[in-house]
């Protein structure tokens, strides 16, 4: 019997990635009806009939929405990510659905792209091609600092923390960890495990790898940021909520933050992944923070390679493919336990 899956906020380069995937696999019994529509309680009407809705970071999944969705049949939420914040695990699994995501496709995808904005910003390179392609070769307002010897401190060691850490071990950085489940292999590297206060205080590089949970929601908030070092650079390509933006705004005027990179942001849901360049846009705290000249924003693409959209589709569909053949992986289905 053909599976039938509703897949929202669809980019033409999803499409690409999935129908590949699916043109090398034998699932001829899958069938994909590809939706632009971001999913919520409205646009959840939209996938009638259909087994398995396919989302991604800013679908929202709350219980309103999950309860649409049941109505409609819908047995299975296979998220196209790795963070499962977005959805009402609890209501899911009391409507009786499964929960699939893809836990890791690439983590030196992301790690990649957070070194990225860490020498994006230190050396300028964003700002030296604009004034080369101006012919302008003045230096002064383009210094940088030597990374060698730097303190970073990462919060949270799992997957993509951990390829973060080996890449900044290769800089010759040292490195201070915090994570509540401290991991050998973490600790072979060099790393020590300490308070995250600690870590607050003595890192020139804050670079944050954890899931937004309700304990993590704000970590980075007014008072972690004065314990931080003066000037300190930080670092989010985990998730928005992981940041009081207001709080950050504040440590940017004050100069205690001395350098912000973001690839997420807490509202981000109402503008990354769409262009807007022709509209007037309404959130304040988004705006103010691009007037710093030391904050750089990327629109959520950590991810955006085309080997991990490949790996991306290829685990989504075999999560599809177990949650038809009733064989779901305890690793890949987050509510198979509850
Ligand atoms: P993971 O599950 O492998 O590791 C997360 C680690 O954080 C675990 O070791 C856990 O013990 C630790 N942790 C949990 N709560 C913590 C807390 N309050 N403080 C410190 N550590 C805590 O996850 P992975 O694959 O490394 O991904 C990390 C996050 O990166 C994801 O949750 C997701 O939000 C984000 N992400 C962002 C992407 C992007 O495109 N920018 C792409 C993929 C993931």
């Amino acid at each position: 019997m053909t599976h039938k899956i509703a897949f929202f906020s669809t980019k033409s380069y999803d499409e690409t990635a999935f129908n590949q995937v699916l043109e090398k696999t034998s699932a001829q019994e899958i069938h994909i009806t590809y939706f632009p529509h971001t999913l919520d309680h409205d646009t959840a009407a939209l996938c009638d009939n259909a087994d398995t809705v396919c989302v991604f970071v800013n679908d929202t999944l709350d219980k309103t929405t999950l309860e649409v969705l049941a109505s409609k049949g819908v047995k299975h939420i296979a998220l196209r990510c790795a963070g499962f914040n977005n959805v009402d695990l609890d209501a899911a699994t009391a409507l009786g659905i499964l929960v699939s995501r893809v836990p890791a496709y690439s983590p030196e995808t992301v790690a990649e792209h957070t070194l990225a904005l860490i020498l994006t910003l230190n050396r300028n390179t964003h700002k030296a091609y604009n004034r080369v392609k101006e012919g302008n070769f003045e230096l002064a307002g383009l210094m940088g600092f030597t990374l060698h010897n730097k303190t970073v401190g990462v919060v949270g060691s799992g997957k993509i923390g951990k390829a973060t850490m080996k890449i900044l071990r290769g800089f010759g950085c040292e490195i201070l960890c915090y994570d509540p489940y401290p991991d050998n292999e973490v600790i072979a590297l060099g790393v020590e495990y300490v308070a995250l206060n600690t870590l607050l205080s003595s890192a020139d590089i804050v670079s944050l790898h954890c899931p937004l949970t309700e304990e993590s929601h704000h970590l980075i908030n007014a008072a972690s940021i004065d314990e931080m070092k003066k000037g300190v650079m930080l670092i989010n390509t985990s998730r928005g909520g992981l940041v009081d933006t207001q709080a950050v705004i504040d440590g940017l005027k004050s100069k205690q933050i001395g350098y912000l990179g973001l690839d997420v942001y807490e509202q981000e849901s109402e503008l990354f992944f769409k262009d807007l360049s022709d509209d007037i846009i309404q959130d304040d705290r988004f705006q103010r923070l691009q007037t710093f000249p030391n904050v750089l924003i990327t629109g959520h693409q950590g991810f955006f390679t085309r080997e991990a959209l490949g790996e991306i589709a290829t685990v989504t569909l075999n999560n599809i493919l177990d949650f038809q053949g009733n064989i779901p992986k305890p690793a890949n289905f987050v509510n198979l336990d509850r």
